[in-house]
């Protein structure tokens, strides 16, 4: 979960630091409690890091320029070992003349029997980190070597664990070297010069060339190379990608923060996850996904692992998929799959949704589905990420980079993504919808237009918002594709406004959770459609009716329309009329411009907000 950027290049005016600090500056999301950058100048190592956002090290730098260098590595840290402090920011400098400065991404697992080897051939180490092990291993692996790429192929087979490495040595201008394991680090391609960084974000700003590293490789770059061996030292390939989203991507679009630009990107991000898997005849074609269709249709369950938000879109995919395939679905939190003794075998497809493609749970149980022999696909928002390359297959959502640490638009387009697989599926095993594919196929084409409307009539949400500033607590009920929406609703409250918040089954209520209706309390809730089969929707109503009858402030989502819900209703919102297994894309998006719009009013910075990081990388 930290921010890896790596340069090489000609300049030799501070081409290297300005480089840096742009790529961590769009990389800060992935993690913030620290930051550094080294570079190698004039057979020097310069460097300076601090403690605090990369405003402080911004700061720390103005105030000691840094000499000019082609050479350099920063980092932006969500700590994992050792406190957010100066000494155990990166990078980390080793060798007993500290000529090596090295940057880490991960967790090594196996650094307390290292550090004690180290510290009793007489290492003195600064800080608390697992990275600074790293640090000194490399060094002394280049004293004994004098080559940098050699050194890091000794040190990475001493290692465990899961680790990006960057390192460069002040008698090595001109290289930078790479590491990877279970941990993300993609090159850009440039012309004399060339980058590395934990995503595309770190050099977008310089090239849309891109290689994305496998599993155990190294890398060494230099302004006019680009070599990648394995950890068994033998030549290998990266793959070439070219980055579809430019810098302005990943700006702020206008907007006061990413999370406010993200919610507004979703009609975008739904309907170019949607483009290009239908032919001219609106069937589904996902030649992308490389899985045998006889594989497919030999599938007889199917399990989602996830967590947090993704984990709710495979929650909501249950109920629509085994709708259209009559497959049996089940949604696992990926942290519990992962340690249970699952059913799984050649037949079960284990779905991951993951928007980094890097949250070390959801990776874990990947490998853990695949040891059982599962077949694998990841629904996935990252582009060279390590879940994909982990996984059978890929189907990526095409929601361009979600910056803001909270997830929004990468939410609409994993259950956009799950429900493209769905429609393929019933599609591929014909039955009984395996003709209404395309029918829902274009029912979801006219999703972008329905959020885009609900996303235009907002103002009344954003003055409930702010009238509730000072809520303690709030609750949100929901049925059937409802539900897991309600679990969002909760989700985006508690990380964002750092509200208490929590969402129930409507059906729940009456065992049990109704105790916690009092007068004033509020609740949301998510109506379903007046033409929901099962009498779903009279069956809300009666919710709303009980909690009414309690005092409970009661906002409801409905659709335009239902007059039902008047009579029981302190607030309507209103979105449009949508088929039922659709709804949660249009019913979400009020709960999360509520949920902004609260932390707003708080004065709470929604793009980064405090004990989280945008992808998790340690189990
Ligand atoms: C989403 O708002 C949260 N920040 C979190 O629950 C997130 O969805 C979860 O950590 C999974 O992340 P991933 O999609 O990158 O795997």
């Amino acid at each position: 979960m930290c921010g890896i950027v790596g340069y090489v290049g000609a300049g030799g005016d501070g081409t290297a630091l300005d480089v840096i600090m742009e790529g961590l500056a769009r990389l800060e999301y992935r993690g913030y409690d620290s930051a550094g950058v080294a570079l190698v100048s004039n057979g020097e190592i310069a460097l300076q890091k601090k403690a605090g956002k990369l405003v402080n090290l911004r700061e720390a730098i103005a105030a000691n320029p840094m000499p000019p260098s082609g050479t350099a590595i920063g980092h932006t840290r969500w700590a994992t070992h050792g406190g957010p402090t100066d000494h155990n920011a990166h990078p980390h400098l080793g060798g007993p003349d500290l000529r090596l400065a090295l940057i880490h991404n991960g967790i090594i697992e196996n650094f307390h029997a290292l550090k004690s080897r180290l510290v009793d051939d007489g290492v003195v180490f600064t800080s608390e980190t697992d990275t600074e092990v790293a640090a000194h291993l490399v060094a002394r692996e280049y004293a004994a070597s004098g080559d940098l790429t050699g050194a890091m192929l000794a040190a990475v087979a001493q290692l465990e664990g899961a680790f990006t490495l960057l390192a460069v040595h002040a008698d090595a201008p001109g290289v930078v070297v790479g590491a990877r394991r279970n941990s993300p680090l993609v090159v850009g391609l440039g012309t004399g010069e060339n980058f590395l960084g934990s995503d595309v974000a770190a050099f977008i700003g310089h090239t849309r060339e891109a290689m994305e590293l496998g599993q155990d490789q190294i890398v060494t770059i230099t302004p006019d190379s680009v070599t990648v061996i394995g950890f068994d030292g033998e030549p290998a390939e990266g793959r070439r990608f070219h980055v579809d989203w430019d810098a302005a991507a990943a700006e702020k679009g206008g907007y006061p923060n990413y999370m406010t630009k993200e919610i507004h990107d979703q009609p975008r991000a739904v309907a170019d996850t949607l483009l290009g898997r239908t032919d001219a005849f609106g069937a589904l074609v996902l030649d992308e996904l490389r899985i045998s269709e006889d594989a497919l249709r030999a599938v007889d369950k199917i399990v989602f692992i996830a967590c947090g938000t993704a984990a709710y879109a495979g929650m909501i995919a249950k109920y629509a998929i085994e709708h259209w395939t009559r497959i049996p679905c089940e949604v696992e939190l990926a942290h519990e799959f992962r340690y249970r003794d699952p059913v799984i075998d050649a037949k079960t497809l284990v779905v991951s949704i993951s928007q980094s493609g890097e949250t070390m749970d959801t990776l874990m149980a990947v490998k853990h589905a695949s040891d059982l022999g599962a077949l694998t696909i990841s629904i996935c928002n990252t582009h060279g990420s390590t879940i994909p390359r982990e996984s059978d297959a890929v189907l990526y959502t095409h929601a361009g980079p979600e910056i803001a640490v909270a997830s929004t638009k990468a939410f609409l387009a994993q259950i956009t993504a799950t429900y493209i697989l769905g429609l393929y599926l019933a599609q591929l095993r014909g039955g009984t919808y395996a003709d209404e594919a395309q029918a829902v196929m274009k029912d979801m084409h006219e999703v972008p237009a329905k959020i885009q409307a609900v996303l235009d009539s907002m103002d009344r949400v954003r003055e409930i918002a702010r009238f509730m500033a000072d809520t303690r607590a709030v609750l949100f009920l929901g049925r059937h594709v409802g539900y897991p929406v309600a679990l969002e609703g909760a989700l985006k409250l508690k990380e964002l406004a750092y509200i208490h918040a929590e969402g129930f089954a409507a059906g729940e209520l009456k065992h049990g959770p109704i105790a916690l209706i009092e007068p004033g309390q509020p609740v949301f809730v998510i109506v379903p459609s007046p033409s929901s089969e099962h009498g779903l929707h009279a069956k809300v109503v009666s919710n709303i009716q009980e909690i009414r009858a309690r005092g409970a402030r009661t906002i409801v989502i409905a659709e335009e329309g239902d007059e039902d819900v008047v009579p029981f209703a302190d607030e309507i919102v209103r979105v449009p009329a949508t088929p039922p297994l659709l709804a949660p894309l249009v019913t979400v998006v009020p709960l999360q411009v509520f949920a902004c719009e609260l932390a707003n009013a708080k004065g709470l910075d929604v793009d980064q907000p405090r004990n989280l990081a945008k992808s998790v990388t340690v189990e």
